[in-house]
């Protein structure tokens, strides 16, 4: 697909985890993508990754979406901007527990900023992060896009229901549209190995503590908890691999760009539909990389859901989306990504 100037994409976060896979499919799709990230939580030598696999650099903005006047300067630039998908935000959970300002004023500060100077440009078109976290722990599942919104456990959570309701306000009198997508986990790497998940310390979340685990550089994997009301005891969440979930966002800008139809804000749930023990991913783990993982059953984590996973039907038919890849695919990408980043070392540019 020949690539257009008017198909210009700013993408905000595009050197992290999920939003360096959507810059790649953005590309595959033949728009043109500028991105912006300010680098507090992911690495330079993610930009050469993204264009190694798309064989052509993409024009960066190292800046911080709270420094307003640098966001305008950007649109100047960038004058053909026509939709931003906004992935920059903090999103460790028990980090926003100790800095609570830090994570309210990064997150909702940037994302103020970018409605107001996206207004200003005419630039009319939103794509917004947020999580399942905004369901809190389900009453009935699987959770639809009409289930409640629990009282967030963590400023972190309370930053996605915020900024969900900051924009749904802000598209009532602006003009701009917006979709939220509700991600329940993402897992797994781009199947080149040369970008993933890439925790900047020890892994809060799962998969790469796992993957870690696998390769040595974390003694056992400690499983946080094993009293639940589940079939083995272990928590219950909907992996999807972050290729389907890059796969969302290109769907979500098509309904914004090319449907009529469309509400001011809309948001939809992004998961496979099936959940998985915390065993079951260990299982899961294991099959693929043929390897034993060290594992210790360990109290609850504070703030843990029991289980949740999506009903994914209002996506399926509205965005016409839907996660392809299986479990085995997510672990084995994840693993392939680990293997691939310990066998080489890389300078960061
Ligand atoms: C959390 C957030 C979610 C956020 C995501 C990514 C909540 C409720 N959830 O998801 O919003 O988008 O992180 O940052 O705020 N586990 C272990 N051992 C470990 C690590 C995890 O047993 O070392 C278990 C957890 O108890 C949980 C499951 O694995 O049952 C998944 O945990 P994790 O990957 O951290 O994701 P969530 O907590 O579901």
């Amino acid at each position: 697909m020949t690539v257009n100037n008017k198909n210009t994409i700013l993408v905000t976060g595009g050197t992290g985890y999920i939003g360096s896979h959507t810059v790649v499919a953005l590309h595959e799709r033949g728009y043109r993508v500028v991105i912006a990230d300010n680098l507090s939580n992911s690495h330079r030598f993610m930009l050469d990754r993204i264009a190694e696999i798309t064989g052509q650099a993409h024009p960066f903005y190292a800046i911080d979406l709270c420094d307003k006047k640098a966001l305008k300067a950007l649109f100047e630039q960038e004058q053909d901007i026509v939709a931003s998908i906004h992935f920059a935000a903090f999103k460790a959970v028990g980090e926003s527990v100790e800095k609570p300002l830090t994570y309210y004023r990064n997150n909702l500060v940037s994302l103020m900023n970018l409605l107001e100077v996206q207004q200003q440009f005419g630039v009319a078109k939103l794509v917004f992060s947020s999580s399942c976290t905004v369901y809190g722990e389900p009453d009935t599942l699987p959770v639809t896009e009409d289930s409640p919104i629990k009282p967030a456990s963590s400023p972190y959570g309370n930053t996605k229901q915020m900024g969900e309701e900051i924009i749904a306000d802000f598209t009532n009198v602006s003009g701009i549209k917006a979709i939220a997508l509700r991600y329940f986990n993402p897992v797994g790497a781009h199947h080149s190995a040369l970008i993933g998940e890439y925790p900047n310390s020890v892994p809060n979340n799962l998969v790469p503590f796992i993957t870690q685990t696998a390769i040595g550089k974390q003694q056992e994997l400690k499983i946080f908890g094993s009293d639940y009301q589940t079939p083995d005891g272990t928590c219950i969440r909907d992996y999807i691999h972050v290729v389907d979930v890059a796969a969302a966002h290109i769907a979500a800008l098509d309904r914004l760009m090319n449907h009529t139809d469309v509400q001011a804000f809309e948001v939809y749930n992004i998961g496979t539909g099936t959940g998985y023990s915390v065993l079951e991913m260990v299982k899961a783990f294991e099959k693929v990389s043929g390897k034993t993982l060290p594992y210790r059953l360990t109290n609850r984590r504070q703030g843990d859901i029991e289980k949740v996973y999506a009903d994914t039907s209002h996506s399926n038919k509205v965005l016409h989306w839907k996660a392809q890849k299986s479990l085995e695919e997510m672990m084995h990408s994840a693993w392939l990504w680990e293997q691939k980043l310990n066998s080489q070392t890389h300078t960061s540019k």
